[in-house]
């Protein structure tokens, strides 16, 4: 039986290594289709913007579903979100891989958004497993529509970024899919925009800083 003080320890291990430990994946960086373009020094101080904040997200994604797993009763869920979450830690490893090539730095303020996702996860793991699944299906289908922004707003040139994200992409998509399949229920339409508009404060402000 995990005791409070079992989820908690966890959760600060988890903290720590997403935000200050370098993060392996079990799947090989995905390959570019095309040889990368050699990218502008403007280019490449976008990319590097976009991909920090995609890094964001996925500490985000570590945390969110860290508190999920500690949230719920059900041992076949919390298996369910922690498979989820390993397949993170490679979008984890991949958006810091490429932060570095870039020679872009990650946001200063992971630890606020660790932290912030993580209450969000512990909230909506209290509210019962079809809102927990639900609140995944959601923020999955979000960063999926978020990701495919960032297909148009790469530089043409960066393919190494584009497969990343691609790849990303596509995960996203089946996480949201395997929650509707646990049980998820829809959310209602104002929380999904307040979901959004979370997103858009994140987005804009991991952009710069
Ligand atoms: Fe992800
Ligand atoms: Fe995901």
């Amino acid at each position: 039986m995990r005791t409070f003080t079992d989820s908690l320890l966890s959760a600060v291990d988890g903290a720590l290594r997403t935000i200050w430990a370098p993060s392996r994946s079990h799947r090989a960086l995905p390959a570019a289709a095309e040889t990368a373009k050699p990218l502008t020094p403007a280019e490449k101080r976008e990319a590097g913007a976009l991909m920090r904040v995609n890094h964001v997200g996925e500490v985000c994604a570590q945390a969110l579903y860290t508190a999920q797993a500690a949230a719920t009763r059900d041992p076949a869920l919390r298996a369910h979100f922690e498979k989820a979450a390993r397949e993170e830690t490679d979008h984890l490893a991949w958006t810091q891989a490429r932060l570095q090539e870039l020679g872009a730095r990650p946001s200063l303020l992971n630890p606020l958004w660790y932290a912030g996702a993580f209450g969000l996860g512990l909230v909506a793991g209290r509210l019962g497993d079809p809102v927990s699944l639900g609140f995944v299906a959601e923020t999955e289908r979000q960063v999926e529509a978020h990701l495919e922004s960032h297909m148009n707003r790469l530089p043409p040139g960066d393919s190494a970024s584009r497969a990343i994200v691609d790849q990303m992409k596509l995960d996203e998509s089946r996480h949201a899919a395997e929650a509707w399949a646990a049980g998820a229920t829809d959310l209602p339409t104002p929380v999904k925009a307040l979901m959004r508009g979370a997103a858009k404060v994140m987005t804009t402000v991991a952009h710069r800083i």
